[in-house]
């Protein structure tokens, strides 16, 4: 047996295991990529760098043996900044996006590429279900909503952006919007909403299904704010307004009309819940008298009082109105995070990789899992499938395990840093039946072509090139159709990133 010590835990291994193994037997996770239980070993990410504390060697544990006496440091800042640079060396040449342009561009990061392909199957249900994940008000939305997704979507390089806003509304339109989401159990604690325009909205239907009670305290007789103000019923209809607050009613919303909050009663309201969110219009004077200390967005829409949170246009003007819903589901996120005694932090966006404008092309490769045609016009449910059947499908394969993007969110890393010239044109490889194909997104583990060797594939892959240059590839020129006849799917399964994929 060997003796070691990994983070001062003293360990005992048998001889020939490695420092990966010993130290994933004391329960120290060392992040992998290239590595794979039972292939042979090539170290090549460098992401499972240790330290020998005598020396200051690093070395990749995947390939290092353990030797009697090793003292190695898994997670200090040193060791911390050589995974992040060989993260950020593996970004250097990465070209794909994790997720699509337009989810990135929505102020409330609807899943848009998931919706549109519940569309285009007709599944109007399920498509309704992925947009009320993140937009508390789809009908109204689909009416007012400015559209910052449109303007940046891929589908522009070819012809026209697709209909994202109106696909949004036709799922509430198609479902009848009856929808009601899961409602986690329920808690005993109580959230006063004062406001309730598009944000105070949002953020009762954030705090009920979260499992707490809401009352929304309006100090007008109608509800809505400025969706009663400054929107024309031409824009939207009375109706959508009601029909939203219906499914908020039968999520259990109470609310108050006439009922004005201002310092005579601010203080029983703070008694009575357990937590207050102002979501008032800046025309809120009798609120600015409060005398309250805004901390803002990045500061999780805290005020001084630990049980107040303020967004709405008394800390920033919301022109926009999915901005204002955006912000609605964030005091939501801080207000659930205090009733549950966790720390209140502002939600984060984790890594993206992202490679910039299409080339011409590229449009071409992205067109292969699309349909060719401009923009249509929706009347009816075939003409709303046609329109999402246009999209692009611009998130990556491998978005929730793509072992590169876990890793570049863990170290931070700057997908820049290591930025050289130009990038490589983008490819997409459709000509297996069951797997996608992307060259851009290898990082040359050689999995995959392990795997091939061992299961006989006749054909199989190999690296082609030198160096930098080195590229993953079927020999003869052949397509990876004939490449992988029986191991497709474990290929997929074991890449470390989107490059091969289940279609
Ligand atoms: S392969 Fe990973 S890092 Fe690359 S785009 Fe896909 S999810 Fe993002
Ligand atoms: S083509 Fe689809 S996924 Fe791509 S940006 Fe447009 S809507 Fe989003
Ligand atoms: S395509 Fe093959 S070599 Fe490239 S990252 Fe995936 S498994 Fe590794
Ligand atoms: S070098 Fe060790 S896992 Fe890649």
């Amino acid at each position: 047996m060997v003796k070691l010590k990994i983070d001062n835990k003293d360990i005992e291994v048998s001889a020939g295991t490695t420092v990966l193994k010993a130290a994933e037997s004391v329960g120290i996770h060392i992040p992998s990529m290239c590595y794979l239980d039972g292939c042979s070993n090539h170290p090549t990410c460098m992401v499972c760098m240790v330290k020998d504390t005598q020396t200051g060697k690093m070395m990749p544990s995947c390939a290092t043996k353990v030797v009697d006496g090793m003292n190695l440091a898994s997670e200090d800042a040193e060791v911390f900044e050589a995974r992040k640079e060989a993260v950020e060396l593996l970004l250097s040449d990465h070209v794909g996006d994790c997720e699509a342009p337009c989810r990135v561009a929505c102020p409330a990061f609807m899943d848009i590429p998931k919706m549109n392909r519940f569309i285009a199957q007709g599944k109007f249900d399920e498509a309704l279900e992925i947009v009320k994940e993140e937009i508390a008000l789809p009908h109204i939305l689909g009416h007012i909503c400015s559209a910052p997704c449109e303007k940046v979507c891929r589908r522009k390089d070819v012809d026209e952006a697709v209909s994202i806003c109106i696909l949004k509304r036709t799922s509430a339109e198609k479902s009848e919007n009856t929808y009601l989401p899961e409602v986690d159990k329920a808690s005993s604690k109580k959230v006063a909403i004062i406001g309730s325009g598009v944000a105070g909205l949002a953020a009762s239907y954030h705090i009920l299904r979260a499992g707490h009670k809401c009352t929304l305290f309006e100090k007008e007789s109608v509800i809505g704010g400025m969706l009663q103000t400054a929107i024309t019923k031409d824009e939207m209809p009375q109706e959508v307004l009601d029909s939203e607050i219906e499914i908020l009613q039968k999520l259990g919303l109470e609310i108050k009309l006439n009922s004005p909050v201002n310092s005579d009663n601010f203080e029983s309201i703070r008694e009575e819940y357990d937590a207050v969110i102002i979501a008032s219009g800046s025309d809120s004077d009798e609120i600015a008298k409060l005398n309250l200390d805004f901390k803002g967005e990045k500061e999780a829409f805290k005020t001084n009082l630990p049980d107040v949170f303020a967004g709405g246009s008394l800390v920033r003007l919301q022109k926009m109105a999915v901005k204002a819903l955006a912000q609605g589901k964030e005091l939501a996120h801080s207000v659930n995070q205090s009733l549950n005694g966790q720390e209140i932090k502002a939600s984060k966006r984790k890594f993206n990789s992202r490679f910039g404008v299409l080339r011409q092309t590229e449009a071409l490769e992205y067109l292969k899992e699309s349909v060719e045609g401009n923009r249509k016009e929706i009347k009816n449910t075939a003409g709303a499938m046609a329109e999402a059947a246009r999209c692009l499908h611009c998130d990556c394969r491998k978005i929730d395990n793509c072992k590169l993007r876990d890793c570049a969110e863990t170290y931070q890393a700057d997908r820049r840093k290591f930025l050289m010239g130009d990038r490589e044109t983008l490819k997409k490889h459709f000509n297996h039946e069951s797997i996608v194909y992307e060259p851009e997104k290898c990082i040359k583990c050689g999995l995959c072509v392990e795997i091939a060797q061992r299961n006989k594939e006749l054909t199989g892959l190999t690296f082609i090139g030198r160096g930098f240059d080195v590229e993953m590839a079927v020999p003869f020129n052949q397509n990876i159709s004939v490449a992988l006849t029986q191991t497709a799917h474990k290929c997929a399964e074991v890449c470390p990133t989107g490059a091969l994929a289940l279609k």
